[in-house]
């Protein structure tokens, strides 16, 4: 099979070196912004004159007859063209005859391929905001749902204070809000066009790089060809704002994994999100929320990988950067399944309020609460924090909780103790008396739900 590039080689290709070399494997993913890419280009290439109407026109009834054979299966892809951009363009030759021959007029490979990643993330990165706020739907209508569902807020894991369920989950909505912001601003750099760049340096054509990026849809064009052909940033940032995303969709999960454990009983995920197990018949296993914790690690991996391969590469394109697809197809494909089915999960789980309100009744997580009393009975909240925690230990030696102490074992500590302690120390009041902003009171949160509601909608406007 001869290749594109033969005119210089007097011996045949390796056949492993064919196989090792060649990126078609996978980047025949790219099959179609390859097409698209190409399809605006000769469009420019005959608006400038470079080739007659007649032959872009030629040009372009052989790429669609291309594109469907790509699109029904039917395309044979061969590794001894290499790449996606070679077993197109061999295939127009084929379709089309030699005419075909002027689609790569002005350009290069180098800055085709950085083009046809460009549109794809683009087009991912735009999916995956949809994505993120079908999950943040599902989380503002459990929280609407749960406003006043009590249970215990924790740190280090051990019972700290009782808040709000929709308080626990709201706090979601905002990574998720951050991570859709950091998607949204990196579509500013991977939506510019290095078509046009030719391997590095330019092109002798009169081409029109901006007439291509109006053409694709692109917002600017790299001032600078060796920049444009050298460039994975947007890659990268794509991999790395992944990662984020991915490591908050990934506390969630083990949130969920933990919450429906028989110890916690907190939530019990829908049976159509769990599965089996093929010798303990009394198992329902959170496995999806698992997977989803676990493919963390790949996410992070593509990106620790890019970051590698690029770091000791001069200028400007070298073969190590076709190391930049299976990563990057990777973690695409990695949120696209955690996306889908986390928002479905969230909705569909069934939250069990009385198991949260019993765990709150059973715990020390209104201490808190009794030490602020007797700051506000006028002791310094160092000493009372100090009186507080005897008390705790007093009911932990008699195994009572601090509800079930009397007013005389209370007023033994100190006189200031009066009957209203008992008020102040039930968990909704203790949720309900965090009323600073953010805090957990549920006229709070309904402000925070408020506001959420109207970042929803800010969102829907810009994408
Ligand atoms: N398959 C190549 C890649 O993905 C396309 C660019 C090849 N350029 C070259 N000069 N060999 O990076």
């Amino acid at each position: 099979m001869s290749k594109l590039w033969g005119g210089r080689f007097t011996k045949q290709t390796n056949k492993l070196v064919e196989e090792y070399t060649a990126s078609i494997q996978f980047d025949k993913e790219l099959a179609e912004e390859d097409i698209e890419g190409s399809l605006a280009h000769v469009q420019m290439l005959s608006e400038c004159g470079v080739i007659t109407k007649n032959d872009m026109e030629e040009i372009k009834r052989g790429l669609s007859i291309v594109l469907e054979k790509i699109q029904s299966g039917e395309f044979e892809y061969d590794v001894s063209h290499e790449d996606i951009h070679m077993n197109i363009e061999n295939a127009l030759i084929e379709e089309i005859g030699p005419v075909g021959g002027k689609l790569h007029t002005g350009r290069s490979r180098n800055d085709q391929v950085a083009t046809d990643m460009h549109m794809y993330l683009v087009k991912k990165v735009k999916q995956f905001i949809t994505h993120i706020e079908l999950v943040q739907e599902a989380i503002l209508t459990q929280a609407e749902e749960h406003l006043e569902t009590v249970l215990p807020g924790y740190t280090h894991l051990q019972r700290a204070q009782p808040v709000s369920f929709a308080h626990h989950i709201l706090a979601y909505f905002w990574m998720f809000e951050r991570d859709k912001e950091r998607f949204q601003d990196s579509l500013k750099r991977s939506n510019m066009l290095p078509l046009g760049a030719g391997a590095l340096a330019g092109t002798t054509f009169p081409i029109d790089r901006h007439r291509t990026a109006e053409l694709l849809g692109f917002d600017s064009v790299y001032p600078n060809s060796m920049d444009a052909v050298s460039d994975r940033d947007f890659i990268l940032e794509f991999l790395s704002n992944a990662s984020m995303l991915m490591m908050h969709m990934s506390r969630l999960s083990e949130e969920m994994v933990i919450w429906s454990s028989q110890e916690f009983q907190f939530i019990e995920l829908d049976d159509s999100f769990c599965t089996g197990s093929s010798i303990m018949p009394q198992k329902k296993n959170p496995d999806v929320p698992e997977l989803l914790r676990a493919k963390t690690g790949r996410v992070y991996g593509n990106l620790f990988s890019l970051l590698t391969v690029l770091k000791g590469l001069p200028l400007a394109y070298n073969k190590d950067m076709q190391e930049d697809k299976e990563g990057m197809f990777d973690t695409a494909k990695t949120l696209d399944g955690a996306l889908q089915l986390l928002a479905p999960m969230i909705a569909t789980m069934n939250v069990k309020k009385e198991n949260m309100k019993q765990a709150v009744n059973e715990d020390y997580s209104n201490a808190t609460d009794i030490a602020d009393y007797l700051v506000n009975k006028g002791m310094t909240f160092r000493k009372s924090h100090e009186m507080i925690g005897k008390i705790v230990l007093h009911c932990i030696q008699e195994n009572k909780y601090l509800l079930d102490l009397s007013l005389d074992e209370y007023k033994k500590f100190t006189p200031l103790f009066e009957e209203d302690v008992f008020e102040i120390l039930k968990p909704y009041h203790v949720m309900n008396a965090r009323k600073s902003y953010g805090g957990t009171s549920p006229e709070q949160i309904q402000n925070q739900l408020n506001l959420a509601k109207e970042h929803l909608k800010v969102e829907e406007r810009i994408t």
